[in-house]
């Protein structure tokens, strides 16, 4: 039996993490779940899976849940420190990050530091902090295992093989809802059309990460940290259809992928059975009537926030995090209707110019980065025109 802490139960993936469990109580036993303020939809986690220990970031919400859950048999933590504690709940083996954005970082980095090993679907304390996680990671003796679909289908295609013996490594992208939008429209795009993810169901700061293509630029820096890849191997193609997950190219020539259909269930299964695959009978992948599947390059001009990424990652120090900080800002100001979808990457370059470097050598540096950048886009965005 795995014991499981879920970092962002609440969530997306949260939710797709407790799909898998429920379909193997033999295997896995919830121990802890902690998310932001949906105390509704713990207090029914809670109800279903019994918890020793649960935690919400949102003091407020977490008393109500106390009010609610007071018969049963389950400590309520509140706050960051609450989520650290359960991160690092002792009868646990394996913990799900899957908060959304920078809030994660602590937490994830208290269960490495606790010895519990990581499946990582939480990719923006990768991209804020990846070296140093995985210092931590190595210090601890703890695995980060991907859950990121592509980042998966990377680790799948890698099994068996010498790290050396490889070429690139390519990952996938669907292109998301606009990749056929001329670049003029782009101008009037809405939450609710950049909300509407061509091929996965997602939470809503993912969504519109795909849509401007940040999402690949996250996960490119998640991928250079994960698989200690230098930035000259990780490449980035559109494949609209999303069957094939990314792939991974050898000297000889010969190029590993792995393929399905869209569903998180599959990678999260991977991580949390590993190295073992359990049956979770999808439909059958039928190539025939698929019929084809297509590919392009991306066009870093009309999306240029996959680029800004790579900029971020080259640059190093502080700039991912910059990244990272901005884009946040941004697409958060974007779903309140209060930036365009084309000051997206205006502000997160903006906010890049204003960084001057400096040494990160401890989280808390990266964290004083993260706070400069937030306020420093804020303020960038007080130039930006509101959408009409
Ligand atoms: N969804 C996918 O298919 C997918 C695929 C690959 C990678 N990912 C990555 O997985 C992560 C989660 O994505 P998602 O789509 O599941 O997001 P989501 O549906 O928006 O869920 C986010 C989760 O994070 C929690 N949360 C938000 N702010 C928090 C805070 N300050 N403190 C503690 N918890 C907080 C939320 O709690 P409340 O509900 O209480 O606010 C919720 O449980 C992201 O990093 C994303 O990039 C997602």
């Amino acid at each position: 039996m795995k014991r499981i802490v879920i970092l962002g139960s609440t969530g997306s993936i949260g939710a797709s993490t407790l799909d898998v469990v429920a379909k193997f109580p033999d295997r896995f036993q919830i121990v802890g779940l902690a998310a932001g303020s949906n105390d509704q939809i713990l207090e029914d986690q809670i109800r279903t899976f019994q918890p020793k220990v649960v935690a919400l970031s949102s003091p407020t919400a977490a008393k109500r849940l106390r009010g609610r859950v007071n018969t049963l048999q389950v400590e309520v933590l509140e706050g960051e420190s609450g989520l650290c504690e359960v991160a690092r709940f002792p009868e646990c083996d394996l913990v799900i990050s899957a908060i959304v954005g920078g809030a994660g970082l602590k937490p994830t980095l208290s269960a490495i530091q606790a010895g519990r090993q990581v499946a990582l679907a939480n990719k923006e304390p990768m991209v804020m902090a990846g070296q140093l996680m995985q210092q931590e990671a190595l210090k601890h003796g703890v695995t980060i295992f991907p859950i990121d679909s592509e980042h998966s289908a990377i680790f799948q295609s890698m099994e068996g093989h010498r790290k050396t013996d490889i070429r690139r490594v390519v990952l996938t992208a669907s292109g998301g809802p606009f990749w056929d939008w001329a670049a003029t429209d782009l101008e009037h795009v809405t939450p609710e059309q950049a909300l509407k993810h061509p091929n996965w169901e997602m939470g809503n700061k993912i969504t519109i990460d795909s849509a401007s293509l940040m999402n690949k630029g996250l996960e490119v820096i998640e991928a250079r940290w994960l698989f200690d890849l230098p930035i000259e191997q990780i490449d980035v193609v559109i494949h609209r259809e999303s069957i094939i997950h990314s792939l991974v190219e050898y000297c000889d020539g010969s190029v590993i992928s792995q393929l399905g259909h869209p569903d998180m269930r599959t990678p999260i299964s991977y991580a949390m059975n590993y190295p073992e695959r359990v049956p979770l009978h999808p439909p059958v992948l039928d190539l025939g009537k698929i019929g084809k599947l297509t590919f392009f390059p991306p066009d870093t001009e009309k999306f240029p926030c996959l680029q800004l990424a790579y900029n971020a990652l080259a640059g190093g120090a502080g700039l991912p995090a910059t990244l990272n900080a901005a884009n946040e800002v941004a697409v958060h100001a974007f779903l309140k209707n209060q930036i365009a979808f084309l000051a997206i990457p205006k502000v997160i370059q903006e906010t890049m110019t204003a960084y001057s470097p400096t040494p990160l050598s401890t989280i808390d540096d990266v964290l004083e980065v993260d706070q400069w950048a937030r306020r420093t886009a804020e303020e960038i965005m007080k130039t930006c025109v509101a959408p009409v």
